[in-house]
């Protein structure tokens, strides 16, 4: 209320001020304008008189004199006209006017003695006069003085009109921009701040509905996105605690973030992790002038962002954004996510030399196909051995720098892409904990042979204290590879191997998915997804959907995919019309030509069998080829009657267990490939061959003809499992068997 006071009164006191100005001009401008209209009426009226007593004077006619006076009595404003001569007595007045001259001598004398014909204004009998002086020159040099009276009291009551109108229309303001400026504030401040406490106080008891608070526009919109933030993050810890206390009370345990956090504090003794990898978890890229952030595709980083945001640390990563370095410190670091900073990134940056040899040619022409069973011939160069070698060199020196004031760091590297990494940083810091996870499946001794520095590799992975696989399949491939490899003590009751006084403890942890992020995603859409919807926007109308979502590779089964989606349309051609599949596919590696061939031959692909069906207003493949943030992905998972997850050969694929997460209503039937790691642990998805066509095409026909209850059946169980063993389970197992490890005593009894 006070601001209130203080606002109406500054602002009245501000429009007086300008009124009483603005008037005082307006007054000045009147005045003068009617001092000039006497001014002139009367210098008309002197100069018509001025000939005719010129005359009578002369011929000292008195009497006539006399008469013309009194005719310039009582005329508008004008009280009488008087005649003096050269001594000052008066020879002449108009009779109404004599007996006021007679008491009022002073103004005339002042006049006449001054000699001047300056005009002045004097009271005179209660009246306020205004004098005009006119020569007259007679013979002999004589001179005698006409002077007009006009009486100019009128003036004064007019300009007294002229302030009591500009008052009152100054009060009628005042209390109209007081009543305006209280409905101002009313309207747009204090109600918006009442239905804002109360949003508070419901948030605060947990009745809020929603996270959007009941404030918008401009002044209220940095408000508003806070509130948001905040209401978000209060319910999520709301539910976080309820389901503690739900599970605690059944005597089991979620893994939460806030768990992972105080499990990290606990066991890593308030150490923070350090997690290298080559893909950043955030990238910075320019769209016109503006820079952009995108998360980048794949489940590494799927999975590993949730952890970090919750336990904090540091992640060394190749930073490939083009405008990755216009963000960062002289250190190369940069806190994210943007929008809420919970960790910080350490960009490395390379050359384009170092890409090409190192990411393109080393690691995905070399060691990708090597590991995954796609029947494409891996490429080794001598050239891109050098630039792998260099750049794990490289990022070893950088995760030292991160490492060097940290006392028995945690550090966790990621991937096949620095197989040499673990060794080098062992070698210079002895102290150091390092794991290693392998995301992509390990292959069996002998494909693993054909890497001609493949003794490099083993030892250089054996640096580490833990190696993490997808599955324990992956494990006994590994330790076979050792057996085949080198010289070394393999334990395969602890599943371990001790090369050169050091041990390496192999063992599987299953990545996943954090289990609320598709909820979390969901609520972000500005609607709710409708099926309908979302076929208008491609243009297309059908009654049932398939999803895909992948990074374009050739080892993810698309084109078998979408050769089983053409079987399942010929089989039962029912479905021509009713059924859409929807393929989302992120760019990937576009340099390498393998990549390149097989993206023109999808699109061929899908081509093909659309152009077989053609039909109006329905398409049997929409190909969405373009980067999709996890809004966008989460939206078309929910609209999915069936998600085909059919890789070649896969460690996880960690798009089979969003899919589970994001089906909050449990209907959605999952399509997953045997080969994929994620089939170890989703029993109840439609397990398939991807290379068997005829049983895909049936499996889809299957998923869209399956009983209700057993749809929900089958995703109840699926997420159960995910909700159990989430991310954060995951990274709590993989940092608690690196912190168990013992390292010296270990080294001297257990194998
Ligand atoms: C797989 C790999 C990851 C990689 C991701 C995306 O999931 O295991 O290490 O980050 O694919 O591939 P990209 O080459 O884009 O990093």
């Amino acid at each position: 209320m006070r601001i209130t006071f203080k606002l109406i009164v500054s602002l009245i006191m501000v429009v007086v001020f300008v009124a009483i100005v603005s008037a005082w001009f307006n007054v000045r401008q009147e005045e003068v304008k009617l001092y000039e209209d006497v001014l002139s009426r009367s210098a008309l009226l002197a100069e018509t008189f001025k000939e005719s007593i010129r005359n009578n004077l002369t011929a000292k006619n008195y009497t006539s004199m006399q008469r013309l006076a009194d005719k310039f009595q009582s005329q508008k404003q004008l009280e009488g006209v008087a005649v003096y001569d050269s001594a000052g007595i008066r020879i002449v007045s108009s009779s109404a006017l004599t007996p006021v001259l007679a008491v009022n001598k002073e103004a005339v004398e002042t006049l006449l003695k001054n000699g001047q014909d300056e005009p002045v204004t004097y009271p005179m009998a209660d009246k306020k006069m205004f004098l005009y002086p006119l020569s007259v020159a007679l013979e002999g040099g004589e001179r005698a003085r006409i002077i007009l009276f006009t009486n100019v009291s009128y003036i004064d009551y007019d300009l007294f009109k002229i302030w009591k109108r500009t008052l009152i229309r100054l009060l009628a303001q005042m209390i109209l921009i007081s009543l305006v400026t209280l409905l101002i504030i009313r309207w747009n401040l204090v109600d918006p701040i009442i239905q804002m406490a109360e949003w508070m106080k419901n948030l605060r008891i947990g009745d809020a509905h929603g996270h959007v608070p009941p404030i918008k526009g401009d002044i209220f919109a940095p408000i508003a996105h806070e509130a948001t933030t905040l209401a978000t993050n209060l319910q999520a810890a709301r539910r976080a605690a309820q389901n503690e206390a739900r599970l605690r009370q059944k005597g089991e345990s979620l893994w939460t973030p806030e768990r992972l956090k105080e499990h990290i504090k606990a066991k890593m003794d308030g150490r923070q992790l350090f997690v290298v990898s080559n893909r950043e978890p955030y990238m910075h890229i320019k769209e016109g002038k503006e820079i952009r952030t995108i998360i980048p595709a794949g489940g590494l980083v799927t999975a590993l962002d949730p952890i970090l945001k919750a336990a904090g640390g540091t992640w060394v990563a190749h930073g490939s954004g083009e405008a990755d370095f216009e963000v960062t410190d002289d250190k190369n670091r940069i806190k994210v996510p943007p929008e809420e900073p919970a960790y910080t990134l350490r960009r490395v940056p390379l050359s384009k030399e170092e890409e090409d040899g190192y990411y393109y040619g080393f690691a995905n022409e070399g060691i990708w196909p090597l590991c995954h069973i796609a029947h494409i011939r891996p490429i080794f160069r001598k050239e891109d051995w050098k630039y792998y070698y260099e750049v794990n060199q490289k990022f070893a020196q950088t995760v030292l720098e991160e490492i060097e004031a940290v006392k028995e760091p945690c550090v966790l590297i990621q991937d096949y892409h620095f197989t040499l990494l673990p060794g080098m940083i062992k070698a210079a810091r002895p102290d150091a904990r390092v794991a290693v996870f392998w995301h992509i499946p390990w292959p069996n001794p002998e494909t693993f042979g054909i890497c001609p520095w493949q003794k490099e590799l083993i030892m250089g992975l054996l640096g580490a204290d833990l190696i993490g696989f997808q599955t324990q399949f992956y494990c006994n491939n590994f330790l076979d590879t050792v057996d085949r490899t080198m010289e070394s003590r393999i334990n395969w009751e602890h599943f371990s191997v001790q090369k050169e006084g050091h041990i390496t403890m192999v063992k599987p942890f299953p990545i996943s998915v954090d289990f609320q992020q598709p909820e979390r995603d969901a609520k972000a859409l500005s609607q709710k997804p409708d099926p309908a919807t979302v076929l208008k926007e491609l243009g297309i109308k059908a009654e049932k959907i398939g999803v895909g979502v992948d990074r374009i590779d050739y080892t993810k089964g698309m084109l078998e995919r979408v050769k089983a989606v053409e079987r399942f349309l010929e089989k039962y051609p029912g479905y021509v019309k009713k059924f859409s599949f929807i393929q989302l596919g992120a760019p990937s590696r576009t340099h390498i030509p393998q990549y390149h061939k097989f993206l023109a031959e999808l699109h061929a692909e899908v081509d093909r069998i659309n152009w077989k069906f053609k039909a109006k207003d329905w398409k049997a493949i929409v190909f969405l080829e373009k980067h999709h943030d996890h809004k966008e992905i989460t939206k078309f998972y929910k609209i999915a009657d069936v998600c085909m997850v059919t890789s070649l050969h896969d460690g996880m694929n960690l798009v089979a267990k969003e899919f589970v997460a994001a089906s909050d209503d449990h209907r959605g039937v999952l399509i997953l490939s045997r080969f994929a790691g994620a089939s170890r642990e989703l029993q109840d998805a439609l397990i398939v061959n991807p290379y068997d066509i005829e049983q895909m095409a049936d499996a889809i026909y299957y998923s869209l003809t399956m009983p209700k209850t057993e749809v929900e059946d089958r995703m109840t169980r699926m997420r159960q499992d995910i909700h159990e063993n989430n991310i954060y389970k995951w990274a709590a197992n993989l940092t608690e068997e690196l912190m168990k490890l013992r390292m010296d005593d270990f080294k001297l009894t257990s194998v």
